[in-house]
């Protein structure tokens, strides 16, 4: 009887509270709550890769999962550009300047991918371009190259959720659905996410990431 109530305790709490189980079993908080999920499709995002190269042989989209990859030695997203190699899914279908917005996908980087970017929040005041980027370097997952928001992400598939909102001026990261990260925003009047492979630095001759179940949620009013 006593198992009986727990489960039926624990059901209530999860219907009640809005708070769901992942996929271990851990009761965390549900963080599409008081967000409305937008449309999400090929007409919300463009690819960037190198100028040079068809897309096919940096991006593929297969049985819902976009995979991204390039070579140190690949050429800019234009002629001429000074920025680093880069394949990504530049999500300029919804950009925003106000309010508090949500990215959400699943997540898997192969072993050996270092030295780059995996997610962006894109704008920010000058110098920077960016007010987030979620790189790996070594295995473990990083805030720029300042912080490790977790270790050892290699060869398995995890939740990443950011959270900005820009009138707090704050970042959020959540692995898994657990609050990992949180940091202040870098200004900026325009922004928009941004995900693939964006070299960095130290980055490795191959860098590949792959994403599904892309969301972008927008707080609701
Ligand atoms: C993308 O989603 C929008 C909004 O739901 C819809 O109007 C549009 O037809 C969709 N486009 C494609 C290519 O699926």
């Amino acid at each position: 009887m006593y198992h009986l109530k727990h489960i039926a305790l624990v059901l209530g709490v999860v219907f009640f509270s809005r708070l769901c189980i992942d996929t271990r079993g851990w009761l965390i908080n549900d963080l599409a709550l008081g967000f409305t999920c937008l449309p999400f499709n090929k007409t919300y995002y463009i690819n960037n890769k190198p100028y040079n190269l068809p897309l096919e042989e940096r991006y593929s989209f297969i049985n819902g999962v976009h995979k991204l990859w390039v070579f140190s030695t690949d050429e800019p997203l234009y002629r001429g550009s000074q920025t680093k190699p880069r394949s990504e899914l530049s999500i300029n279908g919804y950009k925003y300047s106000t309010g508090v917005w949500q990215f959400e996908a699943h997540v898997f980087v192969p072993y050996g991918t270092s030295g780059v970017s995996l997610m962006q929040v894109f704008g920010a005041s000058y110098p920077h371009a960016s007010t987030l980027m979620v790189r790996v370097y070594n295995g473990d997952l990083y805030y720029y190259r300042e912080k490790v928001i977790v270790h050892d992400i290699y060869n398995k598939w995890f939740r990443l959720n950011v959270i900005h909102n820009v009138e707090c001026n704050s970042v959020k990261v959540y692995i898994n659905g657990i609050l990992k990260f949180k940091g202040h925003g870098r200004g900026g009047t325009t922004h928009y996410f941004k995900c693939g492979v964006y070299a960095q630095d130290r980055d490795s001759f191959y860098m590949e990431s792959q994403w599904k179940n892309i969301k972008i949620f927008k707080k609701s009013k």
